[in-house]
């Protein structure tokens, strides 16, 4: 029997038992070998598209492919979906690396949701709302013309564990921004065009931490410093070209930043120690968190699987429900 290629299909996308023939990058690759050492090596893949990303096997002529394929480049695979450890996987049988010119980086790159107008004009907003003399000035020229605008709406938010697409800096940060804002309703004192401006940048240090080209990945520089210390760096810079900009504000929005991982244990080189730090160290935390459930929820899973598979991250399996779940109200 003639076996049926479907049309371009995205990772996420794939069932079990499916052929495949599709465009991915090959993110990670090594060889891994075999239980038997006797029998050599498999070439163990890591691919991903705008989808997402998946495990890759490539069980003979593993050595001769590993020579022939780059890390972060685009390739053609050929081969099956198979369904391992309530996981899928492809099992390759060939797999050709694509000529640069044929292919461009943004058909590999995860984009987010949200028209980017939509997005642009949330942060035209958000900007048009802080009223602080200083504080304009600064974001001003941070996001005006001249400014980093355009690589703050195209970053992602990180690498892998939550908002980590195209866009995903712009949508966390507007996301931080409405969740510290509708929290900081509730107490005094409170200085919200501090809050604001603290929440717009907190994650400005991220633009230096990730590279975006075929892959999303840390930057040499990023991984050694980290978003809050690269986002204090060129806010401190910023500042430092407005003359007479009030030391006491600069302090205080400076340790917004370095602060707003909220634990010293989850990279924050300080502790919150002002009401604005903390209510934007929780909604960051809220925003990252409940993205990550929804990125893990979104990963393929076996058919009839309501439970994701063990997430390392979160430390944590978590509960998809079967279909109908939610309108049956069963007990
Ligand atoms: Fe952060
Ligand atoms: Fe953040």
């Amino acid at each position: 029997m003639a076996v049926h290629v479907r049309g371009r299909r995205r990772l996420a996308e794939l069932e079990a038992g499916e052929r495949v023939d599709i465009k991915v990058v090959v993110a990670r690759k090594h060889l891994q070998p075999f239980r038997d050492a006797g029998k050599g090596s498999y070439l163990s893949l890591w691919v991903t598209d705008t989808s997402g990303g998946m495990a890759a096997r490539l069980w003979d002529g593993a050595r001769e492919a590993a020579s022939r394929l780059q890390v972060d480049r685009p390739v053609r695979l050929l081969g099956t979906v198979d369904s391992f450890r309530d996981s899928l996987q492809l099992n390759v049988e060939r797999v050709e690396p694509l000529a640069d010119a044929d292919v461009r980086p943004e058909d590999f790159l995860p984009i987010g949701p949200r028209p980017p107008l939509e997005v642009e004009a949330e942060l035209e907003e958000r900007l048009g709302g802080v009223t602080d003399r200083w504080l304009v000035s600064l974001l001003a020229g941070i996001f005006g013309e001249g400014g980093l605008r355009s690589a703050f709406l195209r970053a992602p938010g990180g690498k892998s564990i939550h908002h980590s697409y195209l866009g995903g800096l712009a949508d966390h940060t507007l996301e931080v921004v409405r969740f510290a804002l509708a929290a900081g309703d509730y107490y005094s004192p409170l200085d919200k065009d501090l809050l604001c401006c603290g929440a717009l940048l907190h994650d400005v240090g991220k633009l230096e931490e990730y590279r975006w080209d075929w892959t999303i990945d840390y930057t040499d520089r990023g991984r050694l410093i980290g978003h809050p210390v690269l986002g204090y760096e060129f806010v401190a810079q910023a500042i430092a070209r407005i003359e007479e900009f009030p030391r006491k504000l600069e302090w205080r929005l400076l340790h917004l930043i370095l602060s707003h991982h909220g634990e010293l244990a989850w990279g924050a080189p300080v502790l919150p120690q002002t009401l604005e730090a903390t209510v934007l160290a929780h909604a960051d935390l809220l925003s990252g968190r409940a993205q990550q459930f929804q990125q893990v929820l979104q990963n393929p899973r076996a058919p009839g699987q309501a439970w994701t598979t063990y997430d390392r991250v979160l430390g944590r399996y978590i509960y998809a429900g079967e279909p109908g779940d939610q309108q049956s109200g069963s007990r």
